[in-house]
């Protein structure tokens, strides 16, 4: 239960700075500040060699260039060797027929686990969960999903929490549920009489109106 509750207490938080670190990977050591002024993805695997994850790095890897166009930077993680992380990317390297091509951190002592609240004991008290952190250009987590390690994750989905967090960013608008880009966009509700009044007034003039805390339109 102490584990339990150190662990939640250092989850790092959405609008919070991400935490620094300094790491070994797969690309040589790396930093998080060294990606400052670009969108980043740090993601958790729990082990390598292991039929999900290889799947996860696989589809990472083949669908890279839908992350480079968002000018996402990718970094893995897992609590394995540099070693073992770079027989297992060649290994997926061979059969995709070209390298993984983002940095995988060799997390053996805990210490960007720990900090990113990687490790749920619940689930594991040697691996990671899969862990994902959307990181802001300035620094600052901007979203974060869990999931156990029975469950592989879409990447489908995480291009578009990366659309939903770069459109809302641009834009200063909210986006509903299942949007994708290209749809409307939902603008934030009113907030004072004055600004229910002027939504009205939206409504007349023929804008996506639902009702005056709801109104939507397209980017
Ligand atoms: C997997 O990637 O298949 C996996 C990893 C750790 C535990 C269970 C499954």
């Amino acid at each position: 239960m102490q584990a339990q509750e150190a662990v939640t207490a250092s989850l790092p938080r959405i609008g919070q700075p991400a935490p620094d670190f300094e790491a070994k990977s797969t690309f040589g050591p790396i930093g998080l500040s060294q990606y400052r002024g670009k969108w980043v993805m740090l993601f958790s695997h729990p082990a390598d060699f292991t039929p999900v994850c290889t799947t996860e790095i696989t589809e990472f890897a083949r669908r890279y260039n839908e992350f480079e166009q968002r000018g996402v930077q990718l970094l893995g993680l897992s609590v394995d060797s540099v070693p073992a992380h770079l027989a297992w990317t060649r290994d997926i390297a061979q059969r995709l027929g070209r390298p993984v091509p983002f940095p995988i951190i060799a997390d053996l002592d805990m210490k960007v686990s720990q900090l990113y609240g990687m490790i749920h004991p619940g689930e594991s008290e040697t691996a990671t969960v899969r862990a994902v952190f959307f990181i802001d250009p300035e620094g600052i987590i901007r979203a974060l999903l869990y999931y156990p390690l029975s469950l592989g994750r879409s990447v489908d989905e995480l291009l578009r929490v990366i659309d939903g967090l770069q459109t809302a960013a641009k834009h200063q608008v909210a986006t509903p549920v299942d949007w994708t880009p290209g749809q409307p966009v939902v603008v934030p509700a009113p907030a004072t009489a004055g600004e229910i009044l002027e939504a009205e007034e939206a409504k007349a003039r023929g804008l996506q109106y639902e009702t005056w805390y709801l109104r939507r339109r397209t980017l």
